[in-house]
């Protein structure tokens, strides 16, 4: 399986940065291909506990590069810092390389993001992502390649890209930025970073050619994509699997593997249709109070995750858009004391039962129709083939299974790299 792409399966923090780090010791390169620091992957093994927002979740993998994507928007400081956390707990960074091709956040992104969220209420993580892309549709931004540019040069990019972005924030009333200071602060990432630019298609070709094994790491999930998710509550990009094709230069037939995660029940941050949120006690006390790193809490932001039941329909449409080969399901260990356990089957779309997924508008209306299913009542944090699970969870995941359309053949017993139960027959 040369070629695998990772995606989450409903709103994002399904367990991709666990499962990524499970995955990593046998891929030979791991590619971040959308997104920005908006992400919080959460990884936790032998060298701690990190919360990774750009570098790929492969990178405690000595043998494994890491490369972060075309398709991503990278703001150079969060980049330096995070490196800086990694080298600080005895991680080898040296093999992490950027795409020429990778637009570069700039403060402008960040301060335009904050500003336009007093108004929009979309809930974004105020990292500067929209603008980002929206600058990057406009073509305004700089590139990563654009720092190894001569000073005349990339002095001339600096000018156009300032020439619109501060009629915006002007229009804003918010402070103007000027060439010398956005040059002082490009030629220091260019010291910092230069080294690792990469023009990214030969060499992403390079690993296929030579049948490398390759993983490419999606951010969010297609509930959060700019098409197909709940617009405008989205990020504004697309992390369904094939932008990994698009954004990487590469025939989309290349992928031999997609991989949704998912999680046992249902999460949310930011605004939009969440059709089984739930008040229910049970899914509640699912959120913890924040001390412990698998709490529902935003592994960027920190804010608390809307939290609901697992919603059938959600993962059934993703896996229509993303044609997964299989789905890791993670945090089943959280369910471990509940008496009962609903899933939700389908909707009712004004009264009716419709067996499609409802643009938005209507997502917004439907009531979900509920099965009640039986706890397990034990632990499940030791179990590490699915076959010796309890036979009430082995249900439970059944019929996920026979309700999405996919087969699961990882589940998630715990935050731990090795808190995976498998199957015994793929193993
Ligand atoms: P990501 O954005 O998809 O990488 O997910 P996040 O890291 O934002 O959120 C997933 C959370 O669940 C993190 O706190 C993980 O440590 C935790 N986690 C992942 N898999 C499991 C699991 O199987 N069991 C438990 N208890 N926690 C898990
Ligand atoms: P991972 O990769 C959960 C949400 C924000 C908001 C919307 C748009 O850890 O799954 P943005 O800042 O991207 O413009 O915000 O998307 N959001 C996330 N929610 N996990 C994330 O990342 C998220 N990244 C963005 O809350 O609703
Ligand atoms: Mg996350």
């Amino acid at each position: 399986m040369p070629v695998t792409v990772l995606v989450g399966s409903q709103w994002g923090d399904e367990g991709k940065g666990k499962m990524i780090d499970y995955l990593s010791p046998k891929m030979d390169l791991i590619v971040r291909f959308q997104g920005g620091d908006n992400a919080g992957h959460t990884v936790i093994n032998d060298k701690g506990v990190f919360k990774l927002h750009l570098v790929p979740s492969g990178i405690f993998e000595e043998n494994c590069t890491s490369l972060i994507g075309t398709g991503t928007a990278v703001n150079p400081d969060v980049l330096l810092e995070e490196l800086k956390q990694l080298n600080e707990h005895g991680v080898d960074t040296d093999r992490l390389f950027i795409s020429g091709r990778a637009q570069i956040l700039m403060p402008y992104h960040r301060e335009l993001d904050a500003l336009m969220e007093e108004h929009s209420g979309i809930g974004t993580t105020k990292r500067g992502i929209g603008l980002c892309y929206a600058h990057k549709m406009l073509r305004k931004n700089l590139r990563f390649a654009d720092l190894n540019d001569s000073e005349e040069d990339l002095r001339a990019k600096i000018r156009r890209a300032l020439e619109y972005v501060n009629l915006e924030l002007t229009a804003y009333g918010a402070k103007p930025y000027t060439e010398d200071e956005m040059y002082e602060l490009l030629s220091g990432w260019k010291k910092a970073l230069g080294d690792r630019i990469v023009e990214p298609v030969n060499f992403l070709h390079n690993y296929i050619k030579e049948e490398k094994n390759i993983l490419f790491e999606g951010q969010l999930a297609a509930m959060k994509d700019i098409d197909l998710g709940i617009y405008p509550y989205v990020t504004s990009s697309n992390p369904v699997a094939a932008y990994a094709a698009v954004s990487g230069g590469f025939p989309a037939k290349e992928i031999d593997r997609v991989l949704g995660v998912a999680k046992a029940f249902s999460s949310a941050v930011g605004g939009g249709a969440f059709p089984t949120e739930s008040e229910d006690e049970e899914i509640q006390i699912l959120r913890g109070d924040g001390d412990k790193p698998d709490d529902e809490f935003g592994a960027r932001t920190g804010r608390s995750r809307r939290l609901g039941w697992f919603d059938a329909p959600i993962v059934k449409y993703t896996n229509m858009i993303n044609g997964y080969d299989s789905l890791a399901l993670c945090k089943i260990d959280k369910l471990d004391d509940l008496d009962e356990i609903k899933i939700c089957t389908g909707y009712l779309l004004d009264g009716e039962p419709i067996d499609y997924m409802p643009g938005n508008n209507a997502l917004e209306r439907v009531e979900p129709v509920y099965e009640v299913l039986p706890g397990w009542k034990s632990s499940t944090r030791d179990v590490r083939y699915i076959e010796d699970l309890p036979e009430n969870a082995q249900n439970y995941i059944k019929r996920i299974e026979e309700l999405t359309g996919t087969t699961i053949d990882y589940v998630g017993v715990g935050p731990g790299r090795d808190e995976i139960a498998i199957r015994k027959t793929k193993e």
